[in-house]
């Protein structure tokens, strides 16, 4: 049962910072095709995120590095022909944008023009903040993303918590308010202490949307193959499981590929 406070018909850039004035927390999940996002769609989630996750889940690389803007783009497009009500958000791929703005904002609009998505992505504080200013010049909403960046993890070396010490911390607090000057309708904050993350929440008015950053944000973010449980060796302490499908499925596929060697399936009554 959906305990939206207001009924938003299409949820936009504006409808999110409307959410957070309103104490209303903003739901938001990945997806990569379209028939998934048509179920998360109509489920009533606020925002459909794109992920480079798709890296991982989708092509079963190890890191979200490898995934080009070419593949982004088919996946934001299947996405985008099954929405009537998200915001979809297309993430920035790792090498689509690092280089310099001009680069960072010919990439966004290749997102908006071939995919149709509404907004975009982008990892990192002060060394994006051109690169930013360019994109929302253009007119694109821009989704800033802090804490653990996954693009960056051969920098870390490590998926553990960051910010844990005083002057990363520092950096991050200062990162979400250039942020949000900056102009970014939200951001996401990734794998940093409850405690650090309630008071970036506070200290900007722009919904802050946290993945393994506790309770205390405007909103939470999952990876859907993770929360439906498609996947099942990912196991990080904020991970909800609402489902176990790798088991449902195995179970399912097991029994379909049993019918098909005893000739149980088809039955008469399945075929013509
Ligand atoms: O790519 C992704 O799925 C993400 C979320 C983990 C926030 O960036």
């Amino acid at each position: 049962m959906s305990v939206a406070k207001k009924d938003y018909k299409r949820v936009t850039v504006k409808s999110l910072v409307e959410m957070k004035q309103n104490n209303e927390k903003i739901s938001m999940l990945t997806a990569y095709d379209y028939t998934m996002a048509k179920i998360v769609d109509g489920a009533g989630v606020d925002v459909i995120l794109v992920g480079d996750s798709a890296s991982n889940v989708m092509a079963g690389h190890e890191t979200t590095l490898p995934i080009t803007l070419d593949q982004m783009i088919y996946h934001a497009s299947s996405v985008v022909r099954a929405i009537d009500r998200a915001l979809v958000v297309v993430d920035l791929p790792f090498g689509s944008y690092q280089s310099d703005p001009k680069e960072a904002l010919r990439s966004a609009i290749r997102i908006m023009k071939e995919s149709g998505g509404h907004a975009v992505k982008m990892e990192g504080g002060k060394e994006v903040k051109e690169s930013i200013k360019r994109i929302l010049n253009a007119g694109i909403p821009v989704m800033g993303h802090l804490g653990l960046t996954p693009q960056s993890i051969y920098k870390f070396g490590t998926y553990t918590v960051r910010a844990k010490e005083e002057q990363e911390a520092q950096q991050l607090k200062e990162d979400a308010i250039m942020l949000e000057k900056a102009g970014c309708f939200g951001i996401v904050l990734e794998k940093i202490p409850a405690k650090l993350a309630e008071e970036v929440a506070k200290s900007v008015s722009i919904p802050v949307i946290g993945i393994g950053a506790g309770g205390d944000v405007d909103g939470q973010v999952l990876v859907l193959h993770d929360m439906i449980g498609m996947t099942h060796e990912f196991n990080p302490r904020f991970l909800r499981r609402y489902m176990n499908l790798y088991e449902e499925m195995t179970t399912a596929i097991g029994q379909y590929v049993d019918d098909v060697k005893t000739q149980d399936f088809p039955s008469d009554k399945e075929q013509y």
